[in-house]
C-alpha cells in the first residue's frame, strides 16, 4: 500500500445538490436489497444507471441469489464487502467473488449470466453498480473481469483515509479498471473520525457519495448512513472534500455523462425502444448465449 503525502488539492468543493434515501426492493430470486441510484436519476447521474446496496446477516435475505438472466447494452460492476457470490455466464466464465473483491461485467450485445450465493450462513454485503456503454459500443463481444482483493490499488492519505481505487485515477493511483469514455472513478473511502479526503473532479462529471457507515459532511451538508449524496454541479468547484463526523465508510463515484437517450427494459438499456425490442427478440431466439 503507499501513503500519499500531499492532498490533492481542492480549492472549492462541489456542494451536496439532493439526499436519498433509496427504494427497498427485492430483485433476483428475492433478494432483499436497496436500490440507491433508482431509474428517474439515470439522466441525472450519466453514464451510471443503477447502483444496489445489499447488506444481510439473515441468508433468507440472499440464499435465492439471481439465477440466469440476460443483460445487453451496458456494463455492471459488483463489489462484495462481505460474504461469497459465485458467478457463470454463457460465455463459459466462472468465478468467485469474495471480501472485497470486484467483478467488473461488460454484458455489451449481451450474455446470461447467474450470480448465486457461496454460503448457507453469515452476512452478505456489498453494491452492484451499472455503468453505461456509449452507443457505439453498446453491441461489442461481451467481457468479463474477476479482480481479487488484493488486486485493488489503495492508498492512505496523511489524514489515514484509505482509499480503495476500483476505477479511475486518484491522488496518482491507477485504479483496477479505466473507461475511456465515461471515465468512470470509482472509490471505496475508509475515513477514521474528523479525517477529509479531497478528490479532483472535472466539471463535467456527474457523482454522487453514497456512504454505507457512519456519517460524512460535505460543506454545510452532513450525508447519514446508507444516503447517497449527489454532487452539484458548479463550474467554479474543482472537486468535493468528504469529512467524516464520525468513523465512517462511502463510496465516491463519478464520470463523464455520455449525453445520450436513455431506453431502459429491465435487464436491457439501450438508445432506442427499437433497440429494446431487437433485445428481447435475440434474447427469445436465443442469441444472447454466444459470447466469442
Ligand atoms: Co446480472
Amino acid at each position: 500500500m503507499n501513503t500519499i503525502t500531499t492532498h490533492d488539492a481542492v480549492q472549492q468543493t462541489r456542494l451536496v445538490e439532493q439526499v436519498v434515501a433509496g427504494q427497498a426492493t427485492s430483485d433476483g430470486d428475492g433478494v432483499k436489497l436497496t436500490r440507491v441510484l433508482t431509474q428517474p436519476l439515470q439522466y441525472r447521474l450519466d453514464p451510471f444507471l443503477m447502483l444496489d446496496a445489499f447488506s444481510s446477516d439473515d441468508p433468507d435475505d440472499y440464499i435465492g441469489g439471481f439465477p440466469d438472466h440476460p443483460h445487453r447494452g451496458f456494463e455492471t460492476v459488483t463489489y462484495m464487502l462481505a460474504g461469497r457470490m459465485r458467478h457463470r455466464d454463457s460465455a463459459g466464465n466462472e468465478g468467485l467473488l469474495q471480501n472485497g473483491g470486484v467483478q467488473w461485467m461488460t454484458a455489451g450485445r449481451g450474455a446470461i449470466h447467474s450470480e448465486l450465493p457461496g454460503q448457507e450462513a453469515g452476512r452478505m454485503a456489498g453494491f452492484q453498480l451499472w455503468l453505461n456503454l456509449p452507443a457505439k459500443d453498446k453491441m461489442i463481444a461481451p467481457w468479463y473481469r474477476d479482480i481479487q482483493s488484493d488486486s485493488i490499488p489503495e492508498f492512505v492519505n496523511p489524514d489515514g483515509v484509505t482509499a480503495r481505487v476500483i476505477a479511475g485515477h486518484s491522488h496518482g493511483v491507477n485504479g483496477a479498471v479505466q473507461r475511456e469514455i465515461t471515465q468512470p472513478l470509482y472509490l471505496d473511502l475508509h475515513l477514521p473520525q474528523g479525517a477529509s479526503f479531497a478528490q479532483t473532479l472535472p466539471a463535467s462529471f456527474n457523482g454522487f457519495v453514497y456512504v454505507y457507515e457512519g456519517e460524512v459532511q460535505i460543506a454545510d451538508r452532513a450525508v447519514p448512513q446508507q444516503r447517497m449524496a449527489i454532487l452539484k454541479k458548479n463550474p467554479a468547484a474543482d472537486g468535493v472534500i468528504l469529512q467524516a463526523n464520525i468513523a465512517s465508510r462511502a463510496l465516491l463515484i463519478a464520470g463523464q455523462p455520455l449525453g445520450e437517450t436513455i431506453v431502459q427494459y429491465g435487464p436491457f438499456v439501450m438508445n432506442s425502444q427499437a433497440e429494446i425490442f431487437q433485445a428481447i427478440n435475440d434474447f427469445r431466439a436465443g442469441q444472447l448465449v454466444s459470447a466469442e
